[in-house]
């Protein structure tokens, strides 16, 4: 478990984020939440006894900014937890030239900026980078090309570190299937309960569910899971 290691999560004001940051706090993390919503966020640092900074990931000033704030405090990181996203249900023919690029630029280029200023503190501690995304798209996903796609692509980049710094750092994906967070009442304004009726489980998912995962895969009893992609999704069959 991760006591006394320094966590960042992104995207941790909500959802699956503030789950993880709940989680890796309740485990004796010192807690690092960056995010854009800043009234979501600073009540969330508060409640884990974390620290908030402001972060567009999509920004590359916002996120140098972010870890140098972050080192600054704790002097070194330990985890980075990346789940600051942006969904959008919209057939191909409608997506805007620019809807798509700034998919790429919060969901793909956002990883990026983060892993880019991020490791060679993370070779320091021997860290960990673990990536929440929608690898595959749900199966009843549909329409929502921007996402899935600039998603999915984390995944060969989360593999691509891992191979090129393995027994450095480690690099792990989760693929979660429907979990009810802010995300999944956009993704389907419908009834959630029936819609999890549509899963083998008979239900969505929790977001402590999906921290429980987490807090597992960035401890030491992790040590040798790197370069894969987890899945946890009721057998949906991601
Ligand atoms: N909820 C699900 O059913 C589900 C299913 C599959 C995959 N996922 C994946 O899990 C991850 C987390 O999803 P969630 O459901 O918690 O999402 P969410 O929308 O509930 O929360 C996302 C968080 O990211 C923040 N954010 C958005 N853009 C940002 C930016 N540019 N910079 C910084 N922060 C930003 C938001 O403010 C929010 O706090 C995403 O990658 C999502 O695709 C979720």
């Amino acid at each position: 478990m991760p006591k006394n290691k320094v966590a960042i999560i992104t995207g941790g004001s909500k959802g699956i984020g503030l789950a993880i940051a709940q989680e890796l706090a309740k485990n004796g993390a010192k807690v690092v939440i960056a995010d854009i919503d800043e009234k979501n966020g600073s009540t969330a640092a508060k409640k884990v006894g974390g620290l908030f900074i402001r972060c567009d990931v999509s920004n590359e000033k916002d996120v140098k900014n972010m870890i140098e704030e972050t080192t600054k405090r704790y002097s070194v990181i330990n985890i980075l937890v990346n789940t600051a996203k942006v969904y959008m249900y919209k057939n191909i023919k409608h997506v805007t030239t620019a809807q798509w690029t700034s998919s790429i630029n919060v969901n793909i280029n956002g990883l990026f900026f983060l892993v880019k200023h991020s490791l060679p503190l993370l070779e320091e501690t021997k860290g960990v980078i673990v990536e929440v995304a929608s690898g595959l798209g749900m199966p009843l996903e549909r329409e929502s090309a921007p996402y899935i796609v600039s998603e999915a692509a984390t995944f060969a980049l989360i593999k691509n570190i891992a191979k090129t710094y393995a027994g450095k750092v480690r690099a792990v994906g989760v693929n979660p299937g429907p979990i009810n967070t802010p995300l999944l009442h956009v993704a389907f304004s419908g009834d959630l309960n029936k819609y999890g009726q549509l899963n083998p489980s008979k239900r969505v998912g929790t977001p402590k569910e999906v921290a429980d995962l987490v807090a597992y895969l960035v401890s030491e009893k992790a040590a040798y899971i790197t370069g894969t992609v987890v899945t946890i999704d009721g057998g949906e069959g991601n």
